[in-house]
């Protein structure tokens, strides 16, 4: 069947969205109309069509035209956060209290797991949703399948169902849903894994503020960032079906992180139950390695808890120190928190909470509007916009914050070398396995500057943490730079 034939003809409606585009100087888009097939016009019209028309001349204003810079705070503070280890006399603090509310909400089936893996995934260069990326240190295991054991173990454990939101986005969501199929879903039930896709922002010339024609019949997008997930959980319907099977709040993770605990006791019961937290939108924070180290700092601008980019933040600030030598602003952010269902909804649902946008300036080919020749650009030509989920923190009533151990939860795979890669993650996934085997007294070869001489991996199938290591069929000894997956 035609389109022409399902769907009202466009011939009419095209005089008038010509003259909305024009009125918003984006006329270039029908710049091919004549010689598009029917069937491409449609597409094309079905796009411009999902576009918020009307907001385009403040976004090309504000964000492609301008560079807005948040204003520099009057004071800028580290953000306070419950150390590590309860007992800390810098702020001591009930971790058994913690983990019992933590457990009994995860029991209760209060608790869902969701994660974001919609991104492009550029740096790392994979073929391929970067959830299927091989990332066991041993096994090789796709990222949704650390997660996927994860869970399984979580429910067992926990004699519950855990459900599982996976935010795609449009240009990977078949292939994600094809390969959960391919993979028979991991061992979890089809039934529990709720896939949708997140928005899309159009990428804007950086010169013209026009809107880029990705080809002749349709607009060059990108994903609306991770900070979209709030309106695509409503608008998909994901939140509704949370609020049916009694999900109260979800644990929130990034595709890229194979070290994360999905569902994690402790940080959901303090997100819960802590006296100064709202139970809206919780974060945990990893000490900075160094203080120049790239990764985005929890702080207090004018008393508001906010993220701020390490490149945002003054050199004397970033090596300022506490008096036992700690540095001052340490609270880095490996992405993992805890959010309500009714903060979600509320996010997305009251324009006051609208979160901002953020611009990069990145390489997009395109159609030239007036030739129609193809351009693959060799600089930056492009603006994209994107929101942040971090933003959302300082909109809860009162946030709080979990310091985590880097290696016992945050190995991520950002690029295909250096930091953050295949290589960091995979040591730091056997860092964690040898100091949890040394806790049952396996001995762990290491070499002079103190790094395991061997590639370990402890499946969530075998072990959540250190304890449950106790029973476990494990190697009685290991040989250096021998590999074991236990
Ligand atoms: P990153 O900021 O690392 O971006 O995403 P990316 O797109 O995956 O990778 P690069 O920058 O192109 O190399 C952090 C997390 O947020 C998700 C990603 O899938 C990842 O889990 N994300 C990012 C989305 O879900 N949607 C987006 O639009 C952007």
């Amino acid at each position: 069947m035609s389109t022409s034939e399902s769907t009202p003809p466009i011939s009419t409606a095209i005089d008038s969205l010509r003259g909305r585009l024009r009125a918003i100087d984006q006329e270039h888009l029908l710049s091919f109309w004549e010689e598009l097939p029917p069937h491409d016009r449609r597409t094309l019209v079905d796009q411009v069509e999902a576009l918020d028309l009307e907001a385009i001349p403040d976004l090309v204003t504000t964000y492609v035209r301008g560079q807005p810079h948040a204003p520099t705070p009057d004071t800028l503070e580290p953000a306070p956060f419950y150390p590590q280890d309860p007992s800390s006399k810098s702020r001591p603090w009930d971790a058994s209290a913690a983990r019992a509310a933590g457990e009994s909400l995860i029991r209760a089936g209060k608790v869902a797991c969701f994660t974001v893996a919609g991104g492009q995934g550029s740096r790392l260069g994979y073929d391929g949703p970067k959830g299927c990326y091989p990332a066991g240190a041993v096994s090789r295991k796709p990222l949704f399948q650390i997660f996927a054991e994860g869970i399984l173990a979580s429910q067992r454990e926990y004699e519950t169902t855990i459900p599982w939101y996976i935010m795609t986005s449009p240009l990977n969501d078949a292939q994600t849903r094809s390969f959960f199929d391919s993979q028979h879903y991991f061992g979890l039930d089809r039934s529990q894994v709720v896939f949708f896709p997140q928005g899309v922002m159009p990428s804007f010339d950086a010169g013209s503020g026009r809107i880029l024609l990705a080809s002749k019949s349709t607009l060059a997008t990108n994903p609306d960032g991770h900070g979209g997930s709030f309106r695509a959980l409503v608008e998909s319907g994901a939140t509704a079906d949370m609020r049916a099977r009694g999900v109260e709040h979800v644990s929130y993770f990034q595709v890229d992180n194979p070290l994360v605990r999905a569902v994690n006791p402790l940080f959901l019961g303090l997100h819960i139950g802590a006296p100064d937290s709202s139970g809206e939108m919780s974060s945990k924070m990893v000490a900075k390695r160094d203080p120049h180290e790239p990764v985005g700092l929890f702080c207090l601008a004018d008393g508001t808890l906010d993220m701020i980019e390490y490149s945002d933040l003054p050199k004397d600030l970033a090596e300022a120190r506490n008096p036992d030598g700690s540095l001052r602003f340490a609270a880095g952010n490996p992405a993992i928190h805890a959010m309500s269902v009714a903060f979600i909804e509320r996010i997305h649902g009251d324009p006051r909470f609208a979160l901002p946008f953020h611009r990069a300036v990145k390489k997009v080919s395109h159609v030239d509007p007036d030739t129609g020749d193809a351009v693959d650009p060799s600089e930056p030509n492009a603006v994209k916009l994107e929101r942040f989920v971090f933003d959302a923190m300082g909109r809860a009533g009162s946030s709080i914050i979990l310091e985590t151990d880097r290696i016992e939860e945050f190995g991520p795979i950002k690029n295909a070398e250096g930091n953050d890669s295949p290589q960091t993650s995979a040591q730091l996934q056997t860092e964690r396995a040898a100091r949890w085997l040394a806790t049952v007294g396996v001995d762990i070869p290491r070499r002079p500057d103190g790094t395991p001489d061997c590639l370990l991996e402890i499946s969530a199938a075998t072990a959540l943490e250190p304890a449950d290591l106790a029973g476990a069929k494990l190697p009685t000894s290991i040989e250096p730079g021998s590999s074991h997956l236990i």
